[in-house]
C-alpha cells in the first residue's frame, strides 16, 4: 500500500459510524452497519461459501459466531483453510488490553471464538496483554497496569485455554526477556514512517512518544519470529482473530508484512456486543447498568435485562399483539444471537416475537434462562484459576505447535 491509500483509509463521512481502537459508536437504532464497515476498510465479508468452506475443511459445524453473522469480516481466511487442507501448521494471535474493571461478557466474543478455533484445528495461541498500552493512553502507573493483565489473564484463561499449546505473556514482563521480539518491533518501526500512523490511527502533535510506537508492538506477535522459544525461528503464517476495532493495528501489520518478506497475518473480525440500552453502543466496562459482567450474580443478570435491556417491543399487550416486536433493535434478542446455540428455536422465537405471540417480558425470560447458566458455568472455572496456575501459562517455554 502507499502512504496515500494508507492515509485513504481512514476517511469516512460524517454520518458514518464510529470504529477505531477507542471509541465505537454507531448512528441507528440497529447499530453499526457493518456492511458499510467492510466498504471503508477494504475487508472481505464472510459468506455462505466461505462457512462452507471452514465446515469442509474443519469437518466441524460452523459455530454460531460464524452461522449467525457476529464474525462477519475477514482478511485472507482462504490462505489459512488452504494451510488447514494441506495438514499445513498456522498459529493464532488475539490479545487484550487489560482494565482494572471485571472483564463483560462482550470481551468474551473474541476468546470464545478463539478457544473453538484452536480446538477446530489444533494449532498453537498467542494471546497479548497489551499493559503498556493501557498505562500509556490511561492515567495509571505502569505497577498497576501490570497487575491488571494477571487478573485479567486468569479471566481470560477461565474461557477454557489448554496450557499444552497456549502461550500468554503481558508487555511490560515480556518485552524485556524476549530479544527476537524486541527485534521485530524495531523491524517494524523501520517501515512506517510518522505521517503513516497519524493517518491510521489519527495520532497527532501533542500525542506522548509512546503512543505513536505502540502499534509496532501490537503488530510483533502477528510475526512468528518473535517467539523463537516457540517456533525455533520458523516462519509460520498467523490468523487473528479479533473485534473489528483493532483492524487499524493489522492494516499496518499487513502492510509491513509485504516489506519484510514475511507472510500477512490472516483476520477475522467480529461485531461487538450492543450495551444493553442499545445497539448504538458496544458495552463498556465503565457503565455497570450497560454491561452483564462475568462475576454478576444470577440475581444481577436478571434484573439488569429486566431493568435495562432495551425492548423493540410495543408499549401495551393489545399493541404488542398487534403490531408484533422489532429483532433489529431488540437487546434481548440480539444476546439470543450471540449466546443460544439452538438455530432452530431462534428462529422460532424471531417469529413469535415479531408476531406478537411472544411478549417481551417472555423473550427478557428466554435471555436470562440462556445467559445466566453460562455465566455461572464460566465462573466455577474462574474460580480453579489460581495464581499457580497462571503462571504456567506465562512460563517463556515451548508449547505444543
Ligand atoms: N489493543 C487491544 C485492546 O485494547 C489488545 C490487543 C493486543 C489485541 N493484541 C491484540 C486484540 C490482538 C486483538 C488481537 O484490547
Amino acid at each position: 500500500m502507499t502512504e496515500e491509500q494508507l492515509n485513504n483509509l481512514s476517511v469516512k463521512d460524517e454520518d458514518d459510524d464510529v470504529v477505531d481502537p477507542w471509541t465505537v459508536t454507531g448512528k441507528s437504532e440497529t447499530g453499526i452497519d457493518y456492511d458499510k464497515l467492510i466498504k471503508r476498510f477494504g475487508s472481505q465479508k464472510i459468506d455462505q461459501e466461505l462457512i462452507n468452506r471452514f465446515e469442509k475443511v474443519t469437518g466441524k459445524k460452523a459455530h454460531p459466531f460464524l452461522r449467525r453473522g457476529i464474525f462477519f469480516s475477514h482478511r485472507d481466511l482462504h490462505n489459512i483453510l488452504n494451510l488447514a487442507e494441506q495438514g499445513k501448521k498456522f498459529y493464532l494471535y488475539t490479545g487484550r488490553g487489560p482494565s482494572s474493571e471485571s472483564m463483560h461478557i462482550g470481551h468474551m466474543i473474541p476468546f470464545m471464538f478463539t478457544k473453538w478455533l484452536q480446538d477446530a484445528f489444533n494449532v498453537p495461541l498467542i494471546i497479548q496483554l497489551t499493559d503498556d498500552e493501557k498505562a500509556l493512553w490511561r492515567d495509571i502507573k505502569i505497577e498497576e497496569a501490570r497487575k491488571m493483565a494477571y487478573n485479567n489473564a486468569k479471566d481470560i484463561i477461565a474461557v477454557g485455554f489448554d496450557v499444552k499449546n497456549t502461550f500468554i505473556f503481558n508487555d511490560l514482563d515480556f518485552i524485556g526477556q524476549c530479544p527476537a521480539f524486541y527485534q521485530n518491533m524495531l523491524r517494524i518501526q523501520k517501515c512506517v514512517t510518522y505521517n503513516q500512523v497519524k493517518g491510521i490511527f489519527g495520532f497527532g502533535d501533542s500525542d506522548v512518544i509512546g503512543k505513536i510506537t505502540f502499534p509496532s508492538i501490537e503488530a510483533a506477535p502477528a510475526f512468528s519470529t518473535s517467539f523463537p522459544f516457540i517456533f525455533d525461528n520458523k516462519v509460520l503464517p498467523c490468523l487473528i482473530p479479533c473485534a473489528i476495532d483493532q483492524d487499524p493495528y493489522f492494516r499496518m501489520t499487513r502492510d509491513v508484512a509485504a516489506r519484510l518478506k514475511l507472510p500477512k497475518p490472516a483476520l477475522l473480525h467480529a461485531a461487538f456486543l450492543p450495551a444493553l440500552q442499545g445497539a448504538q453502543h458496544k458495552m463498556s466496562a465503565s457503565d455497570p447498568n450497560a454491561s452483564i459482567f462475568l462475576n454478576d450474580t444470577a440475581k444481577q443478570i436478571k434484573n439488569k435485562i429486566n431493568k435495562y435491556a432495551f425492548s423493540g417491543g410495543q408499549a401495551t399487550v393489545e399493541e404488542h399483539r398487534e403490531k408484533g416486536g422489532n429483532t433489529e433493535v431488540d437487546i434481548s434478542y440480539k444476546y439470543l444471537t450471540f449466546f443460544l446455540d439452538d438455530d432452530e428455536r431462534l428462529a422460532q422465537i424471531k417469529k413469535d416475537y415479531e408476531s406478537g405471540q411472544l411478549l417481551t417480558g417472555e423473550l427478557k425470560k428466554i435471555a436470562i434462562d440462556t445467559i445466566t447458566p453460562i455465566i455461572t458455568e464460566y465462573q466455577a472455572r474462574r474460580a480453579a484459576v489460581t495464581d499457580d496456575v497462571m503462571r504456567e501459562f506465562f512460563k517463556i517455554r515451548p508449547i505444543q505447535v
